[in-house]
């Protein structure tokens, strides 16, 4: 299979997934990236079954809307039922390294207030030890130097991402070459570097579910 045919499935099982335990009319998180994508198409057929979306990014909001499902503010939402996003890597503890569209901080937001994190994935993503694919953190734009340079004390090597502006207004650095032992220890760490939006360590609040994509199907992995 493709790894397109694999986020097309898992997709698929998300989207099950929701109809079989979302109640109807509850609120349903969607996350960003080409595996949400996925799944905000496939989410669709069930658009009758919410009581709305919160988008963890424009470009989801965008999407949503384009289906003709309705996106509300999170501030005008109690209550968040599932929350549905991808990863760019996942550990067996359930901690992911995420933010390789630029999102992370909404759908940091957004997985803090939803009860139930469900991280769609092909089997790519599930790793030993995490830090081969850059770890994204999110700054202030007057502090990007000073936040590299606390950075690269880490032992990583930070790498402003060109041509790019969060939804927020800020920049990204990507940390190449870490190896990451202790995500949360590394997750609060970071989040104390001053100018520090957030980081795209999802350890602290990590994933509930996940549904992970392989040539044997779609298997289901719980916290
Ligand atoms: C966006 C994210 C995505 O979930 C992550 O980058 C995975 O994306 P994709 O499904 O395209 O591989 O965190 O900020």
């Amino acid at each position: 299979m493709t790894q397109d045919e694999l986020k097309q499935a898992v997709a698929r099982a998300a989207r099950d997934y929701v109809a079989d335990r979302l109640p109807v009319g509850a609120i349903l998180g969607v996350g960003t990236g080409s595996t949400a994508n996925f799944f905000i198409d496939e989410i669709a057929a069930i658009k009758d079954r919410l009581g709305g979306t919160v988008a963890s990014s424009e470009a989801t909001a965008k999407r949503l809307q384009g289906h003709g499902i309705p996106v509300l503010d999170l501030n005008d939402v109690a209550a968040i039922g599932i929350y549905v996003d991808g990863a760019d890597e996942i550990d067996a503890s359930m901690a992911m390294v995420k933010g390789g569209g630029g999102a992370l901080t909404r759908e940091k937001i957004v997985a803090a207030v939803a009860e139930t994190f469900v991280c769609i994935c092909d089997a790519s993503k599930r790793v030993a030890v995490m830090g081969r694919f850059p770890l994204p953190v999110e700054v202030i734009p007057m502090a990007r130097a000073h936040v590299a340079r606390e950075l690269a004390k880490l032992g990583g090597t930070p790498k402003l991402r060109e041509g790019f502006v969060t939804d927020n207004g800020n920049l990204i650095l990507d940390v190449h070459g870490l190896s990451i032992t202790d995500p949360i220890g590394l997750e609060d760490h970071i989040n104390q570097v001053v100018g520090v939006v957030t980081n795209g360590l999802f350890a602290r609040r990590g994933a509930d579910v996940l549904l992970l994509a392989g040539a044997d199907g779609v298997q289901t992995h719980l916290r």
